[in-house]
């Protein structure tokens, strides 16, 4: 039994990420900015009042964790703000990189002292922040932040591994969330593709970029 902890799960793939730890036997830890009905009926153990990019709450949760090792974390929370060129909004630019790239840095330095050698660490960063797959444009606030995420899981690869703690970032598809406003693959199919990438997840192939469906993404 691993002790898993989801950010941003009271809805979307996070939710269903703690759900179907749970179900198969893992402790979860879920770390939300709010609870839900869905998030609460799972059975995990729900920590409120978790914004990725507020430094005292994050503290807070390594507090109320103190001690405890963390096997597998996963960074998902994450928000987006459409865009296009004619009409980019700078505070909606950093508002993306504060919560999307900078929240899974500081929620895993907060959490540094409960990972472990062993320990994963997963960031749900995006394929719209892989350069090389822009073939469309747009977004720029979003994509700039995810592949800001992108460099930031990086660099925890090679912070992290020689302790023994693998990295990986993670697409997890186009889902029927509140983000999409309901269209793409089920949150439960891209959970369970992200969940496997986890599994698959070793030192050997650490700092890498995955489509949840289970290869590898151009940077
Ligand atoms: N859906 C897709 O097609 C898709 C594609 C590529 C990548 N992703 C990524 O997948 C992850 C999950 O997205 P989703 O589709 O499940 O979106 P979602 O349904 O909109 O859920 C986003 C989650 O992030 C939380 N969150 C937002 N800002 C936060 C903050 N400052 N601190 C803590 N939690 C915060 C939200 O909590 P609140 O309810 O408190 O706002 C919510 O639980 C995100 O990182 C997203 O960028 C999604």
């Amino acid at each position: 039994m691993a002790t898993v902890l989801v950010t941003g799960c009271n809805r979307g793939i996070g939710l269903e990420l703690c759900r179907q730890y749970h179900a198969r036997g893992d402790k979860v830890i879920a770390a939300s900015r709010h609870a839900s009905d869905e998030l609460n009926a799972i059975g995990a153990r729900v920590i409120e009042g978790i914004d990725v990019t507020d430094d005292e709450s994050v503290r807070g949760l390594a507090e109320a964790l103190e001690g405890q090792t963390i096997d597998i974390l996963l960074n998902n929370a994450g928000i987006l703000h459409r865009d296009k060129f004619e009409n980019v909004n700078y505070d909606d630019m950093l508002d993306q990189y504060r919560v999307n790239a900078i929240g899974p840095l500081r929620v895993t330095r907060a959490l540094r002292d409960n990972l472990k050698s062993g320990s994963k660490v997963g960031i749900v960063t995006s394929r719209v922040g892989s350069i090389e797959d822009n073939g469309s444009g747009d977004y720029y606030g979003y994509r700039a932040s995810k592949s800001a995420a992108n460099m930031i899981g990086m660099n925890l690869h090679h912070d992290l591994s020689p302790d023994g703690i693998a990295v990986a970032l993670l697409h997890p598809g186009y889902v029927a969330t509140d983000m999409t406003g309901g269209t793409g693959v089920s949150p439960a199919d891209s959970a369970s593709g992200l969940i496997a990438r986890m599994d698959e997840l070793n030192l050997d192939n650490s700092g890498s970029f995955w489509h949840a469906e289970g290869y590898t993404l151009p940077w």
